[in-house]
């Protein structure tokens, strides 16, 4: 472009573009021109408002530039119409309306971006591009021509070629349905209509899945599933915003098919129409959970037009029907787990658009899901140098390492302990639930916090302050921390084993049959963890913590620089806990973070940026998959991994932060370790 005196320097912000336009040019045109982000939908016709701009002044001294006039051109009557009738905040112009007769910047806020910036609530403060896979597009249809034949859907995809450039759109058999209505105001042509379509794996193979009469005011929202084992949860988003506007959660109903995955597989081998019945449970729990964030967000279910899901590959299956059984032992071969696109109302998902869509994101291998992707996507190790090693906790851990060179993955089979289940007082996470515990290492005593309030137990005004809830259960981080505490304080020993005489000392531990329990609090319920209670702690830790020692034999590692811990109750774990557990290995405790719900991230980031859906199904292409259950040194790892923090490896980054007892194991309950006899000898 020449410059000439009737040329002017056009400056957008944030993004810095810039570029000289003719006086006349409307400032959509020169973004557009330019590339700048800025977001329409009605193509320049005055109707949408979503290419609103800030005109700033002053900025070019030397030109003398210093009011709006000098630089964009009067208010037309379309701007006047749309800030008289809907309103447009003071100092915005439309885009599309406005045009440059003047050296000027022009600021596109976030709100007009196409690719805006949606900042991540739940965990760290990253950011996820929004580019979803369902856009709204509105257009002008010509009117149809005797002499010229053409159907009203020919000239609707030609119009989106015309005007958007929207190549190869097919609608199909439920939009021609309703297409002819939407196109006329009762026997007369309107021609105005809004679309949304969905793009699938390639642009070119765009859908028209909705069209509305006139401009669409509305907006169209999409729904981000993480399905697991023991919860499902489901997070709702509006995809011209990318903000979550609501978010639930309920129990996996599958769980009375069988509390861990393989009981669910073996359920499904020993019924003949046992995978059905799962599958028709779940689909059942999603559709629940979308009238509910519907409600949460008082919108019609119609208004969701998209869904992603995670999960792990036995999940992954039952939720498209497909049986699980082939997972259930080597070759653990997926029936299929691509990154894939499927109508909802093909998955029994109802309570959406009748034409809405669903991806899953691609599973790693037979037994290491959709879930494990999602959290390689929201945590982006690929892109890293820094080796991490990424620890997923649920009923079945996922476990992932590497760095942008090289990226491992394995699952690990560590059952529902760590969400409290087959803890006798073990919660899930809900107000009166301890979370947090402290045991003095001389008295004994402990001292905890329950969720729903802030004060320590030995604080005044506890009591009060937990009236109302009470103190009813532990929490999945509060048993972490209990048992890792009881380990820092003796009251247990290297290999779990309660020390029964501490009974002399301190009425906190006390016998239960042939085994002693820990007392944590005495009131309408008794609040304690039992022998068995550690035992099936030690088991799930061990699982985990073999799991990512194989990964980092595999590696070569001795230990890690870094690690993130993930899943529903991850971002509530203590590191500094977690590795006295050892549950995880040693690592400089300031290198442990929390990463939140990374899993469900995952699934949120794959519904508002369709780019990254590509992304991870070229990552975990290349992802190497370690088989947990056949690797013939899991047994060894999982076996010096059942001490408490190991038996073996000798965390000395840990000790620089804690004190580990060095005292003597326990007597072994088996071998006059139970309560009677003892009691008997201290007599
Ligand atoms: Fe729709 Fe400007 S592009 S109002």
């Amino acid at each position: 472009m020449s410059e000439t005196s009737d040329q002017h320097l056009v400056v957008f912000t944030p993004s810095g573009k810039r570029g000289r336009f003719a006086a006349g040019t409307p400032v959509l045109q020169a973004a557009r021109e330019l590339g700048v982000d800025l977001d329409s939908v009605c193509g320049g016709r005055g109707i949408c408002s979503r290419c609103q701009i800030t005109p700033s002044y002053g900025e070019f001294p030397k030109h003398g530039v210093t009011s709006q006039e000098s630089a964009l051109s009067e208010w037309n009557k379309v701007e006047a119409r749309y800030k008289e009738k809907r309103g447009l905040i003071e100092g915005r112009r439309l885009g599309c309306q406005a045009k440059v007769e003047g050296d000027i910047v022009i600021d596109v806020p976030a709100e007009s971006q196409v690719h805006r910036q949606v900042v991540r609530k739940d965990a760290d403060d990253r950011v996820i591009e929004l580019d979803p896979s369902t856009r709204l597009y509105y257009v002008e249809v010509r009117e149809p021509d005797m002499h010229d034949p053409s159907s009203d859907m020919e000239r609707l995809t030609e119009a989106l070629y015309d005007q958007w450039q929207l190549e190869g759109l097919i609608g199909d058999l439920r939009i021609m349905r309703t297409v002819q209505r939407a196109l006329r105001e009762g026997p007369n042509w309107n021609g105005k209509v809004t679309c949304a379509v969905h793009f699938g794996r390639k642009r070119a193979q765009g859908r028209i899945i909705h069209v509305w009469p006139g401009y669409f005011e509305g907006t169209i929202y999409g729904a981000a599933f993480d399905i697991g084992s023991t919860t499902i949860a489901c997070h709702l988003s509006d995809l011209r915003t990318g903000a979550t506007v609501a978010s639930s959660g309920l129990m996996n109903p599958q769980i009375r098919f069988g509390e861990d995955l393989m009981s669910r597989v073996s359920y499904s081998m020993m019924n003949p129409d046992g995978a059905d019945q799962m599958t028709k449970v779940v689909r059942e729990a999603i559709n629940a959970l979308l009238a509910q964030v519907s409600a949460q967000a008082m919108i019609d279910p119609e208004e969701i037009v998209e869904a992603t899901f995670v999960g792990n590959p036995i999940m992954h299956h039952l939720l498209l029907g497909i049986d699980p059984v082939e997972l259930g032992g080597a070759p653990f071969a997926l029936a299929a787990g691509d990154g894939m696109v499927f109508w909802a109302r093909e998955v029994g998902i109802n309570s959406t658009h009748p034409n809405a869509r669903i991806y899953t994101l691609p599973c790693i291998a037979g037994h290491v899901g959709a879930d494990a992707a999602a959290v390689i996507l929201s945590e982006e190790p690929y892109n890293a140098d820094d080796i991490t090693l990424i620890v997923d906790v649920g009923t079945n851990a996922e476990i992932v390492l590497g760095n942008k060179d090289r990226l491992l993955a394995c699952s690990s089979p560590t059952g529902p302990a760590f969400e409290g289940a087959q803890i006798s007082c073990g919660q899930r996470a809900a107000p009166g639930a301890i979370e947090r515990i402290r045991i003095d290492p001389d008295t004994k005593e402990p001292r905890f916090k329950v969720i729903g309030c802030e004060l320590w137990s030995d604080d005044p005004g506890f009591e009060a302050a937990t009236a109302s809830t009470g103190i009813t259960g532990i929490a999945g981080s509060g048993i972490i921390e209990a048992i890792a505490e009881m380990r820092l304080a003796d009251v247990i020993d290297i290999d779990g084993v309660v020390r029964g005489t501490l009974a002399t000392q301190t009425n906190r531990v006390f016998s239960e049959g042939r085994t002693w329990s820990y007392l944590i609090h005495d009131g309408a319920q008794k609040i304690m963890v039992t022998q068995a209670d550690v035992r099936a702690i030690q088991l799930a830790k061990a699982a985990l913590y073999a799991g990512c020692q194989l990964l980092m034999d595999e590696l070569g590692l001795e230990t890690v620089d870094r690690i993130t811990l993930a899943g529903a109750f991850g971002a509530h774990i203590s590191p500094k806990h977690a590795m006295v557990l050892g549950m995880i290995p040693d690592c400089e405790v300031d290198n442990v973070r929390s990463a939140g719900n990374a899993a469900g991230t995952g699934a949120r980031i794959a519904l508002l940026n369709s780019g990254k859906r590509r992304e991870i199904e070229a990552v975990v292409r290349d992802v190497e998959k370690i088989e947990t259950a056949i690797a013939p040194k899991f047994q060894d790892h999982f076996i010096g991994a059942m001490a408490v923090p190991h038996k073996t490896a000798p965390f000395p980054k840990l000790s620089k932060v804690v004190r580990l007892p060095d005292s003597a194991p326990a007597q072994p309950p088996e071998s006059g370790g139970g309560g009677r006899k003892r009691r008997r000898a201290r007599v």
